[in-house]
């Protein structure tokens, strides 16, 4: 069985499909999971329900974080996100893979479950495991009150609003931003700075404005889409921070235009893909201004000794690709972000291009309440 929303229900608001609403809607979603949070008094943020005192707080040893799908690459950015700010171990796995490798459940490790709908069966069922054994278990859910929420015994609501395209976008978005403040919240309890803590702020706080910036400029990632529509499959690669937003891009284009794509760390090229690269394998390079910028530099180089074509997306132009998506640049914690969603927009006009059905790709639903 399948829980899908009353589509009829939700106005399209003059957009063709659902996904292309969901997308234009974002920054009002990233103000929205942000409002009434804030607090710049001791530059941290406040989490309502996440039932976990600051001495709880320090006592977690470790952070393991299950989701599917897009939820499960929006997990991973958070562990990256809990680890730079809180520096707590974290990481994020499939919740089906975790269910079913007899995991170790350790006391000291707080558990966060992630779902969009909070309805997906074996985040469900890793959730009532890890109960049973006496975990601590959150929930980062966009739908209230879902049987996710119910179970966990706190969390962090995520404030996308009702999502009806199959793939998710806003839930994404926010999801990503719901981890932002709650690694600020752990951090500050534990050792970030109060002058980190601001950086983080006003980094949270200028993304609405940013993420409109990006979406002003959809008419030149059409182009860009409709220059790759004819690829029979593509690479994506970034590093560290860049690598879950590479994860999430090709997801994305695969759901929705059927064409093959998969992600790579930048670094496991010369590993095996590299043997891929030809002028019919076009890459789409996440290239942040941050720290790796010159290792992502050499990987286009690589790349480009092979003929292959690049599209990057980036804080400025890179001469080494062949179109550049400039995006403006926040705080580098904050960066991914930003950095997915002209990729999103990528998916969706290759995907209209192609003449696919974009709110309702074939094979998937938008929730999966079965094993
Ligand atoms: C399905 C959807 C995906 C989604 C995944 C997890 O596979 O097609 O778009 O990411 O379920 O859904 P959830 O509601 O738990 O985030």
């Amino acid at each position: 069985t399948t829980v899908e929303w009353e589509a009829e229900s939700y106005d399209m608001g003059g957009h063709d499909t659902y996904m292309h609403k969901e997308i234009s809607e974002q920054a009002d979603a990233v103000d929205r999971v942000l409002r009434g949070r804030i607090d710049d008094r001791f530059s941290t943020v406040h989490l309502g329900g996440l039932n976990l005192d600051a001495r709880e707080a320090r006592g977690v040893r470790r952070i393991k974080i299950l989701g599917c799908g897009t939820s499960y690459h929006a997990g991973l950015i958070g562990a990256g996100l809990i680890e730079s700010l809180a520096r707590i171990p974290a990481d994020a796995e499939p919740a089906s893979e975790f269910r079913y490798r007899n995991p170790v459940v350790d006391p000291d490790t707080l558990y966060i479950a992630v779902s969009q709908s909070g309805e997906t069966y074996d985040v469900l069922a890793a959730v009532q495991e890890l109960k049973r054994k006496g975990a601590r278990v959150l929930g980062v859910v966009n739908v209230v009150g879902s049987a996710i929420a119910r179970e966990a015994d706190g969390g962090v609501y995520v404030h996308a609003g009702p999502e009806v395209c199959v793939v998710s976008t806003k839930c994404f978005t926010n999801t990503v931003v719901a981890f932002a403040l709650l690694a600020l919240h752990l951090g500050r309890i534990r050792d970030l700075s109060v002058s980190d803590g601001k950086r983080i702020i006003e980094g949270l706080r200028r993304l609405p404005e940013q993420i409109s910036e990006i979406l002003a400029d959809e008419d030149k990632v059409k182009e860009i889409a409709e220059a790759y529509a004819g690829a029979q499959s593509m690479m994506f690669i970034g590093r560290v921070r860049g690598y879950p937003v590479a994860l999430e891009a090709s997801l994305k284009l695969k759901e929705i235009s059927y064409i093959h794509a998969e992600a790579y760390p930048a670094s496991e090229l010369k590993h095996g893909p590299l043997a891929l690269i030809e002028p019919a394998l076009p890459t789409v390079a996440i290239v942040p201004d941050d720290d790796l910028l010159e290792k992502n530099r050499a990987a286009l180089e690589e790349i480009k000794a092979r003929s292959g074509r690049i599209l990057a997306v980036a804080h400025r132009e890179q001469e080494k690709a062949d179109h550049t998506i400039v995006v403006p640049k926040n705080e580098p914690e904050l960066d991914p972000i930003l950095m997915g969603i002209p990729l999103q927009l990528l998916a969706y006009h290759t995907a209209l291009a192609m003449g696919r059905d974009i709110d309702k790709p074939r094979n998937l639903a938008k929730s999966v309440t079965v094993e």
